[in-house]
């Protein structure tokens, strides 16, 4: 696996895809300090000073179906929680479908990319945040963000941490190629899953209800039931968590 490492980059996920255009291979990382243009999903930012967090970005070019690609981000979130609980002891949860979260603060992103032909992946870009040493947030994430050193009352290494993700990853990404499905993590994650019995609200195409989040399929989509205990499969898209 090639890493590659820099003080500054504008994303890690936009210096990934330029690296993908350039024809670097599959599970190639991109690593940096300091991001300046930092991206979260919808459009937010993703606050990325420099020395406390871990912006990466991991190249993979899997020879799967556009639609299977979907979940890796499922597969992603699923290893940085192994990692924070395995090598650090901490009692990490994943939000459906890819925030991870400790004491019930978000303490990971993770926004996933993809260049896809109709029936052909051509890359996929994972990116991942992880507040490990940060100690003070922006004033918007406040009170719903968290850090590594927050939760443990200690400095935690970064790269160590980093490396223990993407070992987790590796192990998990194979499972997942195997079925091209979530089915062999399937109870793995599910433990880790702090949505489970809890209520939300589905908004589907033509369809407005509310139940409660029961898990998820091998696709990676919530399982929810209705008041009437029918469970309807919805995606990321269509329900507020
Ligand atoms: C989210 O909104 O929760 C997703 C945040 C993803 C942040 C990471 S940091 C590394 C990579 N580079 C980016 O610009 N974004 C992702």
């Amino acid at each position: 696996q090639k890493v590659l490492y820099t003080e500054e980059t504008d994303s890690t996920n936009t210096w990934a895809k330029r690296l993908a255009e350039e024809g670097s291979p599959s599970g190639t990382l991109a690593v940096a300090e300091r991001q300046t243009q930092g991206k979260g999903r919808r459009g937010k930012v993703w606050s990325s000073p420099e020395g406390t967090s871990v912006y990466m970005t991991l190249l993979l070019r899997p020879e799967i179906l556009p639609q299977y690609a979907a979940p890796l981000t499922l597969v992603m979130g699923l290893s940085v929680a192994q990692a924070l609980s395995e090598t650090l002891g901490l009692p990490a949860g994943i939000k459906w479908p890819n925030d991870v979260v400790v004491s019930g603060k978000k303490i990971c992103g993770i926004l996933t990319e993809m260049n896809a032909q109709i029936d052909y992946v051509e890359y996929l870009v994972i990116g991942t945040g992880i507040n490990v040493n940060t100690q003070e947030f922006p004033d918007e994430i406040k009170e719903v963000a968290t850090s590594a050193a927050v939760q443990l009352g200690h400095i935690v290494s970064r790269a160590e941490l980093a490396a223990a993700v993407i070992r987790c990853f590796e192990k998990n990404y194979e499972i997942y190629l195997e079925s091209c499905s979530l089915k062999g993590l399937l109870e793995d994650y599910r433990e880790k899953m702090i949505n489970v019995d809890r209520e939300v609200k589905v908004m589907g195409p033509g369809e407005v209800f509310e139940g409660v989040a029961k898990g998820i399929n091998p696709a990676g989509e919530l399982l929810v039931e209705r008041p009437n205990g029918s469970v309807t499969a919805v995606s990321g898209g269509e329900v507020s968590v």
